[in-house]
């Protein structure tokens, strides 16, 4: 075992994957590679807790691991596997779900967000706390996430301390890694709310497979507002910040650069200036999409499910053990 620290992270292969994904939470996972032990999972278990197609759950998720390999997580250097794969996932949201009190499920606004909109079951009120395993499975250090995920992750780290003070020490407590710039990336169409992938209205957000016009009109389309000045204000200009972090992101310049470059320039101008520079940096991520092979990423993701199974295995072991389900004979030690 290396004497890197830990990193986890999961994404729904739900949709679509947009730029506010990457931007806010894959190209830290990307990043990561090399400087932590990084584990990586599509959580398709998480994406059951919506109605779904079961054929076209089978499709998403091998295009999302796809995805995920063509942004560069590089299975030489970093685990990545199917969440349904590793069974050691569940086992540990059920021990954990003995420790969660309800007031804290019943606080979580993508629950009551999602619920409103697909209809609630009991799996999407747990959903936080099988995250939270997805998360201490691996004893992992810490959590490259965007930050509509504050709040699970908060229960996570509750959880941990729960769980090392009632039953002895077990697992860190994870701590949230969100990149200064891009952690929130916006719709679109109305920039005071978040991009996601279940907006009804496609128009609202750039998939990282958008074709080059789809991008350009998109962007031709952002809502702006009345003024004619390039700057960055979040609250008072919430659509131009959101290009402005858009493209600086993609052309990795500064905001303040960048103001001082379009300061004047019509807001129509600014937004093909934004549109070119996603569209270029969008195409080498679709080239390697296309180059990869379906059965060749089949395989890689069979190989990670039986590394990352052996892995939670041993970390269950000692978890089992401190809850009184150690599988020899004989006193507790
Ligand atoms: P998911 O699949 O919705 O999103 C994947 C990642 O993308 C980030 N993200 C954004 N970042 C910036 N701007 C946006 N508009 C934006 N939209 C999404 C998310 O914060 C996330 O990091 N619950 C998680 C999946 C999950 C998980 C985990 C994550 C399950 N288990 C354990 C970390 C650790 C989710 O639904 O992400």
């Amino acid at each position: 075992m290396s004497d890197k620290k830990t990193v986890f992270s999961g994404i729904q292969p739900t949709g679509d994957i947009h730029i506010g994904n990457y931007l806010g939470a894959l190209r830290n996972w990307v990043n990561l590679q090399d400087s932590y032990d990084a584990i990586y999972c599509v959580v398709d278990l998480h994406a059951i807790t919506v109605p779904f197609d079961p054929v076209a759950l089978h499709r998403s998720r091998l295009n999302t691991a796809k995805l995920l390999l063509a942004v560069g997580v590089d299975p030489a250097r970093s685990l990545l596997y199917f969440q349904s794969q590793v069974p050691q996932h569940a086992e540990l949201s059920w021990m954990l779900s003995t420790i969660t009190s309800l007031g804290a499920l019943n606080r979580m606004t993508q629950f009551k967000e999602k619920a409103n909109k697909a209809g609630e079951n009991l799996g999407l009120f747990a959903y936080p706390v099988l995250m939270a395993a997805d998360i201490l499975v691996h004893k992992a250090h810490a959590v490259p996430v965007g930050d509509d995920q504050t709040q699970h992750l908060e229960l996570a780290r509750d959880l941990s301390e729960r769980f090392n003070s009632r039953y002895g020490e077990e697992f860190p407590v994870p701590e949230q890694i969100t990149p200064e710039m891009g952690a929130r990336i916006m719709s679109l169409k109305n920039p005071t709310t978040k991009m996601s992938k279940s907006d009804e209205d496609p128009n609202t957000r750039v998939l990282l497979l958008d074709e080059p016009d789809t991008i350009r009109k998109r962007f031709k389309a952002a809502v702006t507002d009345s003024e004619r000045e390039i700057r960055y204000d979040r609250e008072e200009k919430p659509g131009i910040s959101n290009l402005l972090d858009i493209l600086a992101l993609f052309t990795q310049r500064s905001i303040d650069d960048l103001v001082e470059e379009y300061h004047d320039t019509p807001y129509g101008h600014f937004k093909v200036t934004v549109g070119e520079a996603v569209v270029e940096g969008l195409s080498p991520i679709r080239s390697a999409f296309y180059g990869l092979d379906d059965e060749e990423v089949t395989r890689i993701m069979v190989k990670g499910a039986l590394d990352a199974r052996t892995r939670a295995e041993g970390e269950m072991a000692s978890v089992r053990k401190k809850l009184g389900f150690d599988a020899r004979l004989g006193q507790r030690a």
